[in-house]
């Protein structure tokens, strides 16, 4: 799994550059948001895969709206399509038909180079696995996405995050010497830390224990609230579901329950 954050940084960091050089295009074309308008809009989106077996639809019309600063549980039965979903939202992944408007801006018609710089600007991860870079201690990890964005303050704002999510103590720390719930802390403060508009969570606690998980779920409902984010949140628990504003039930790969 690693390859998935390696290739979500190494394409942002590629993006950014390229963006810079093509600046002004970029830059003119950024949306103006407005309150009224979804953060998140996915349109009939379908997804299959097909190989030497034939084809699987793992996908099937997926179409929902979300607003600044909802907080949505998708939850399913594993196999249902949950995580191919926060994929394809994320643009990480690419429907077979339909598409996801992020904040107003169709992320498939996009260029793969300008996908990536919207989604650096707009959209903070948290997985399940943690995946944070082993080679980096706590605080280069929590820089990293300042210094993507060129953010001179870096050091300070990612040491005040730390802080934040209760590790001051930890900031030299690399990955493998710190406790699951630790690292998932610093994988939300990694997150959190550009203020995006849009978290996307996948079972964030689904490694931890009942204890840790829990702890780790109410800092990201913190968080959540403090900065205003909009938050997309993959689980099997009800019991976390039901702290969201809303719920999305998918089976088999079609939503069985969608008040939008
Ligand atoms: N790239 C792929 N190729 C083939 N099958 C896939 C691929 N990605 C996901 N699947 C299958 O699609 C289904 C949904 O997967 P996933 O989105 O990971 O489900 P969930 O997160 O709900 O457990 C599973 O049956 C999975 O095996
Ligand atoms: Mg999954």
């Amino acid at each position: 799994m690693d390859f998935v954050i390696a290739g979500l940084i190494f394409s942002a960091a590629e993006a950014l550059a390229r963006a810079k050089a093509a600046s002004t295009q970029v830059k003119c074309r950024l949306y103006k948001e407005s309150p009224m308008d979804p953060i998140i809009a996915v349109k009939h989106v379908f997804k299959s895969v097909t190989d030497s077996t034939g084809t699987l639809t793992i996908l099937r019309d997926i179409d929902f709206t979300l607003h600044a600063r909802e907080t949505v549980a998708i939850v399913g039965a594993s196999g249902s399509g949950k995580s191919t979903l926060l994929s394809i939202i994320a643009g990480l992944d690419t429907p077979t038909q339909g598409t996801v408007l992020l904040a107003g801006r169709d992320i498939f018609a996009l260029s793969e180079d300008a996908r990536a710089h919207l989604r650096a600007q707009k959209v903070g991860f948290v997985f399940q696995s943690f995946q944070l870079l082993g080679n980096l201690t706590a605080l280069e990890n929590v820089m990293l996405p300042l210094e993507l964005a060129d953010r001179r303050d870096a050091r300070q704002v990612a040491t005040e995050m730390l802080a934040r999510v209760g590790l001051a103590g930890r900031l030299n720390s690399y990955p493998k010497v710190l406790s699951g719930g630790e690292q998932q802390r610093v994988a939300l403060a990694r997150a959190f830390v550009v203020k995006p508009a849009v978290l996307l969570a996948d079972e964030p606690t689904g490694s931890l224990d009942f204890a840790t998980g829990d702890k780790v779920m109410e800092l990201m409902f913190d968080l959540n609230r403090e900065l205003g984010t909009t938050l997309v949140l993959v689980t099997h628990d009800r019991a976390i579901a039901a702290r969201c504003t809303r719920s999305i039930t998918i089976e088999a790969g079609s939503v069985v329950d969608s008040p939008t």
